[in-house]
Parts: C-alpha cells; structure tokens; sequence
C-alpha cells in the first residue's frame, strides 16, 4: 500500500513510501469516525469494508494514503481499482475516506485527497472516481460526472454522488462498463 505525508498542525512536513506498518491501525480509525459521524451500523460496516480491502485485493489494485501527526495516525483515503476493460485508462476509486474526529475541519482531509491524487497521476493512472457529497469533494477537483461519461460497477442509489476527475489532460468518457475489486462489490456499498 502507498505512502503518507507528515502533519504538524497543518502544513505537510516531508514524505516517507511505506505504511504497511500502520494498515493493523486503518479498521480502527475507520470504526470510530464513521461511528462518530454515521451510528454505530455505519461504523462497524465501513471497518468490514476496510478489513476486506486490506485482506482481499491485489497489492497492484490497491494504494493508500495516511497523514501522520508524529506518531498518531490522523487520517487515511485508500484508492482501489475500477476497471475499464474497453478503455486503455487507468482507474482508481478513492474510497473510504476519514479523518479523525478530534482533528476534522483542519485541512487534513483536503490535504491528503490533494496528496494521494498527485501520487496516483505519478503512477500513471488517468482519472479518479468517488462516490460521496459534491460540496466535500469540489473542493479537491473532482466534478459530478453521469453514469454514461463513466459506467459504475453497480448501480447507483445517489447517482448525484458520482464524482470524477481527470488525472492527465484527457477527459473524454470511459468506454464499456467497470469492475470494481472485490470487497466493493456489493449492492448495498453503491
Ligand atoms: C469528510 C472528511 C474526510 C473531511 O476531512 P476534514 O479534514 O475534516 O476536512 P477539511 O478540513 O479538509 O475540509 C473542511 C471543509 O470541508 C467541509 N466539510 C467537511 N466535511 C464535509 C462533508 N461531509 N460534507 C460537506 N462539507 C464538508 C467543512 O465544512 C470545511 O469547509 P470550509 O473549508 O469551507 O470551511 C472528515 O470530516 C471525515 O472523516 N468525516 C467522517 C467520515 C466521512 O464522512 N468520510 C467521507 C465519506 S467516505
């Protein structure tokens, strides 16, 4: 999994390339914020997903991000593989995201989207996909996008949570319809 940028209090201090050390640490932080900010359902839900992104997909499907605040872990995004089979691009969903409770509204969140956005275009990779509320995510690039411009792997329950982002200079729609790994691919997660 990929790399994590360096806090202290909001300016990004230097980068290191390996978190595998911290992945035992990521169910955890993802349980308590999404219960801080969903319910406990929700909080138990996205720590199964998590669980089963770590555990499930390929290491070149899956890459990663974490802020770091000295030694405590502040906040996390995972980018997993959207496939495209009629479509040369590469393409990563960027999901779940979170940001500790104690250290939301800071520019964390912001920071590390911007952060883990840059090391997927250094990868090679063409465009990005999320799925949650535009006003959050507008402010890091990424633009409501129709299901004909990028097929989702499932169908929608809030189509208007489709969001996209072209990670090079082209921005002409995917062909064909898109596969998501296997931990996502649930009806009930879209
Ligand atoms: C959503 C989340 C990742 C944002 O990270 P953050 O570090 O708190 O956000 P930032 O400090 O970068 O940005 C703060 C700005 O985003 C806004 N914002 C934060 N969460 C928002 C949300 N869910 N919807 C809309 N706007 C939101 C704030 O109002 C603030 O706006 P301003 O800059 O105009 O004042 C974080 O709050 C979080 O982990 N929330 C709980 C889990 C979650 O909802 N994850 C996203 C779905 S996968």
């Amino acid at each position: 999994m990929g790399s994590l940028i360096q806090l202290k209090g909001a300016a990004m201090l230097n980068l290191t390339t390996d978190c595998q050390a911290w992945a035992a640490e990521l169910p955890g932080l993802y349980l308590d914020v999404f219960t801080a900010s969903e319910g406990e359902a929700e909080g138990r839900a996205v720590a199964a997903l998590v669980v089963e992104l770590l555990q499930s997909t390929p290491k070149c499907d899956l890459m990663g991000a974490l802020a770091l605040d000295g030694d405590v872990l502040a906040g996390c995004i995972l980018f997993s593989r959207l496939s495209y089979d009629q479509d040369p691009r590469q393409v990563f969903l960027m999901s779940p995201v979170a940001v500790r409770t104690d250290r939301q509204k800071s520019g964390i969140g912001q920071k590390l989207i911007r952060y883990g956005l840059e090391e997927l275009r250094q990868k090679g990779i063409s465009f990005a996909v999320t799925y949650g509320d535009p006003a959050y995510y507008e402010k890091t690039g990424f633009q409501p996008i129709t299901i004909a411009f990028a097929q989702p792997p499932l169908p929608l329950s809030m189509p208007h949570g489709w969001l996209g982002q072209s990670l090079n200079d082209e921005d002409a729609p995917l062909a064909g319809p898109s596969r998501c790994v296997q931990a996502f691919n649930k009806p009930e997660l879209w």
